[in-house]
């Protein structure tokens, strides 16, 4: 048999080179990359075009069962899995070390194994006794799991075989997990790939729903190869800031439902609450007018969130590189918004520093947040306050156009409900609220207008 050849596998992003190099020439990353063993390498049975069994041809039109869902109790955790857990399916939850995974994933289990399912916890990283307190802490240490600290992907499947299928089996988490067929440490692309890949065959044949738990890297990828990604059904990230309370769970690929549902939940004393209306959180709620904020009703999936977002602008007196600094938002799209207010509205922010924060430790991803962070910018520069109970939403393009964002009608009803009398955005006719006053901003230069009137 010919001897494998020697490859190199990026850490960071999986891709595969043949000798070792300081930099992924892929993803750019340093020191990502490590050698890899292929499994096994077939030198003869080239031919796959014989010896085969035959496949089996379905029609499309058969009728389709409708899927099973169990609910976690936790009604944020099924809006965010598409309403509940379906058997067989293999979800991987990525978030930052802290964030509050464990414990998710725990209060979940112990409400499952409290509706009589058999529910399975195994933890590579903490002993018995660190999960056992955590599930005094939520309240759940009578809730009958079957919790095991382990990381033989082996000894877990051997000793599962044996008893009855779980209902759930949750992995905490697939970097600790290690495969005996496997060569290279725990938590290498090989053993992350082999562990996931018997692990997620084992559920889909026993219909047992699985939950990987996966790390993140600084830069807020799942750590391991991308192709976790691929391989599970659901890929959903935990996020949030660790200094605030408010934690979001998001789905980014459902095979079972649609991704743009989000959980939202509080970290309190005693584990995640669930908030169930969180269109007002990430408020801060004062009356007093503030040079510098603005608040943008944004749509997570169906539901209106409103955010505020501050800016402050510190002219500098020296020559200094000015910093730009974000937190919430992307900077990118700071620098874009900053370069169209320069060019198109003649404003200049060349000599000062610009700071951006969205309250509440929220992340901002709807694109519609152009025109609130522009009018907060605006007002922070000419320290001016937008009117008090306004809403500002709205893309803006490079020429500086106002362009529409989807279901304004949706934000503005929201906006209305929690007390805002004034709208700002694009042109759209159709959608006017009761209750609130709409101003149209074609223009970027009108929204400069608009603020120095005051
Ligand atoms: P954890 O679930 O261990 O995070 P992860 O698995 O994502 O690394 O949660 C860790 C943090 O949550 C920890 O800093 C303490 C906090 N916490 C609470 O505030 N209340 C609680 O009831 C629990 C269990 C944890
Ligand atoms: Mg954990």
């Amino acid at each position: 048999m010919a001897k494998p050849k020697k490859r190199f596998v990026c850490q960071a992003c999986g891709s595969v080179s043949h000798r070792w190099q300081g930099q992924c020439p892929d993803c750019a990353e340093w020191n990502t990359l490590s050698e890899d063993v292929p499994a096994t390498v077939f030198s003869q049975k080239h031919d796959l075009s014989s010896g085969g069994r035959p496949i089996e041809f379905v029609k499309l039109d058969a009728p389709s069962v409708p899927l099973e869902r169990r609910s976690t109790g936790l009604a944020e955790f099924d809006r965010a899995l598409g309403g509940g857990l379906v058997p067989g399916s293999a979800i991987l939850m990525g978030g930052d070390p802290g964030i509050g995974k464990s414990t998710l994933l725990l209060q979940a289990a112990a409400n499952l194994a409290r509706a009589g399912q058999d529910i399975v916890y195994v933890s590579g990283e903490e002993a018995p006794g660190q999960v056992r307190m955590r599930a005094k802490r939520l309240g759940h240490a009578d809730a009958p799991i079957r919790l095991a600290s382990a990381t033989g992907v082996r000894d877990i499947l051997t000793t599962l075989g044996k008893d009855a299928r779980p209902a759930l089996l949750i992995i905490d988490s697939i970097q600790t997990m290690h495969s005996d067929t496997i060569e290279g440490a725990p938590g290498t692309v090989s053993q992350v790939r082999g562990c996931a890949f018997e692990l997620i065959r084992y559920a889909k044949e026993n219909g047992c729903a699985l939950v990987l738990v996966g790390h993140v890297t600084k830069d807020g990828n799942i750590a391991g190869p991308r192709v976790l990604e691929h391989m599970v059904d659901v890929v959903m990230s935990f996020e949030g800031e660790r200094s605030h309370q408010f934690r979001i769970l998001r789905s980014l690929k459902n095979r079972f439902g649609a991704v743009d549902e989000i959980g939202v939940f509080a970290m309190a004393a005693k584990g995640l609450e669930e908030v169930a209306n969180p269109s007002s959180l990430f408020l801060t709620g004062r009356d007093e007018p503030v040079a510098g904020s603005a608040v943008f009703p944004a749509l997570e999936g169906t539901r209106p969130v409103l955010v505020e977002v501050q800016a402050l602008i510190v002219r500098l007196q020296s020559g200094a590189t000015p910093r730009r600094s974000v937190v919430g938002w992307e900077n990118s799209r700071l620098a874009m918004l900053l370069a169209v207010l320069e060019s198109r509205c003649g404003l200049n922010f060349s000599t000062a520093e610009v700071y951006l924060n969205v309250s509440g430790g929220y992340r901002l991803s709807d694109p519609g947040a152009d025109l609130a962070v522009a009018a907060a910018l605006v007002s922070a520069l000419a320290d001016k306050p937008l009117p008090m109970r306004s809403a500002w939403f709205g893309e803006v393009s490079l020429a500086g156009e106002v362009r529409p964002v989807s279901h304004g009608g949706l934000r503005l009803r929201e906006a209305a409900k929690l007390g805002f009398t004034q709208a700002f955005g694009p042109e759209e006719a159709d959608d006017r609220v009761s209750g609130i006053a709409y101003q149209s901003l074609s223009i970027l230069p009108k929204l400069v207008d608009r603020v120095m009137a005051g």
